[in-house]
């Protein structure tokens, strides 16, 4: 038995990279969690399918947060007075160390997983730590609250503290291999994914059976990439032979071109490197505010959107403050403005349009159909009342929406859907 059901709201989606569509008091039509279709008048064969009508509120499409970092959501807001490397040593490892204590993990995981919930996000790529515990129960705390994720168990055995390093190679490939069987098909909306935390962490004999792993399971990749000037010094150290970062993880096997894989940042991502991320279809999460406290810089999105690379919006909890796809579309916004002003004319700031049309279907087409109301995608959604946000003038939805945007935070989140399911 099929089940149809509609939901009613004032409804703004991204219509392309450049468009957004609204309608006032429009219908969705959701059959079996899928759009079946988008109405400004109810079809008659639909009269009487059970209805949910959100009123004046605004319902948008789900954001998916392409790159987040679950362990570092307890120390978000402080440590901001470094750049990444040495960021990493003082305030990073330390608290990913104490994912090895379960009952630590039990009660971060929840707060992490709380304020996910409440928050615009429907879909994560989530990193954890090395521990398998703390991963499974992060999967487990994820699954339950009904937000769609891969979730990555982080490897990294070089060039970090004795506290926080894979015990050997062999024991690192031998946990993820085990993690991989124990999570792979034990959650409805959550799936592993091969995570190196990035090339200086992990050695070339951990990189390759990484990739084997990959190849095994059919599983996708995510790491970093290109996010600061030090990293990518020292990768030119750590590996001549390859032309850029970006090869470097090809030559491991690891930087898709035939399976679904994400690079985190790619701010300093040159030409040749642009044109390999393109050519292998890998998906750039671009991380605004956390490029800015960690003083990374700014990548150029505009320009990875006009040469037709995958990008996607992320929050990098974090290198991030904080976990709302919101304001990571406002500071998206905004340090682009800041990049066209101080150093570079040729590429435009982002539109209000194009940072929208990222944390929805840009990132969300990681996961597949997802990421804007069209028949066929999968529905994922959030409501936004803004009857808080008063304003005297008459507003269209389209400005509701962007002021929305700057304006609305998780009180304002009043109710949300997964693939059809209310989770909030
Ligand atoms: N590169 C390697 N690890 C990390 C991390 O935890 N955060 C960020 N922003 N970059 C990284
Ligand atoms: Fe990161």
């Amino acid at each position: 038995m099929k089940h149809m059901q509609l939901i009613r709201g004032n409804l703004c989606w991204s219509s392309g990279m450049d468009t957004i569509a609204c309608m006032e008091r429009g219908w969705l039509a959701v059959e079996d969690g899928v759009i079946e279709g988008v109405y400004r008048t109810l079809p008659e064969r639909l009269a009487g399918c059970p209805t949910q009508d959100f009123g004046d509120a605004l319902v948008l499409p789900g954001m998916t947060d392409l790159h987040v970092h679950a362990p570092q959501f307890a120390f978000r807001g402080l440590g901001m007075d470094m750049e990444l490397l040495e960021w990493l040593n003082t305030y990073t490892f330390p608290e990913e160390a104490k994912y090895r204590d379960l009952a630590y993990a039990e009660r971060a995981y929840s707060s992490f997983v709380t304020h996910l919930l409440h928050s615009t996000t429907t879909r994560a790529v989530v990193f954890a730590t090395i521990h398998l515990p703390a991963t499974e129960l992060l999967m487990r705390k994820l699954d339950d609250a009904g937000l769609a994720a891969y979730v990555g168990k982080v490897n990294m055995n070089r060039s970090s503290p004795d506290y926080l390093r894979e015990l050997s190679t062999n024991h690192a490939l031998r946990d993820t291999e085990r993690w991989i069987l124990e999570t792979k098909d034990a959650f409805r909306t959550v799936r592993p994914i091969i995570t190196p935390r990035f090339i200086p962490s992990c050695t070339d004999d951990l990189m390759f059976g990484l990739a084997r792993l990959r190849e095994k399971y059919g599983l996708p990749v995510q790491s970093h990439l290109s996010e600061n000037y030090s990293e990518i010094a020292w990768i030119r150290e750590l590996c001549p032979k390859s032309k850029n970062y970006g090869d470097a993880y090809d030559q491991f096997g690891m930087f898709g071109g035939g399976y679904p894989c994400i690079m985190a940042h790619c701010v300093h991502s040159d030409e040749r490197e642009q044109e390999l991320i393109a050519r292998n279809g890998v998906f750039v999460a671009h991380a605004p505010e956390s490029n800015i406290n960690l003083a990374s810089g700014v990548a150029p999105v505009s320009r990875f959107l006009d040469n037709g690379l995958h990008v996607g919006l992320s929050t990098d909890v974090a290198g991030g403050s904080h976990e709302s796809m919101l304001r990571a579309v406002m500071h998206a916004i905004q340090a682009s403005k800041l990049r066209w002003r101080l150093y570079d004319q040729t590429v435009k700031p982002l539109s209000f349009e194009r940072a929208f049309y990222l944390a929805t279907m840009g990132g969300g087409a990681f996961f597949g159909q997802v990421g804007t109301f069209r028949p066929g995608y999968a529905f994922d959604a959030a409501v936004l009342d803004d009857s808080s946000l008063d304003h005297p003038q008459e507003l269209s939805l389209r400005d509701r929406l962007e002021r929305a945007v700057y304006l609305a935070d998780d009180r304002n989140v009043t109710a949300k859907y997964v693939a059809g399911r209310r989770v909030l």
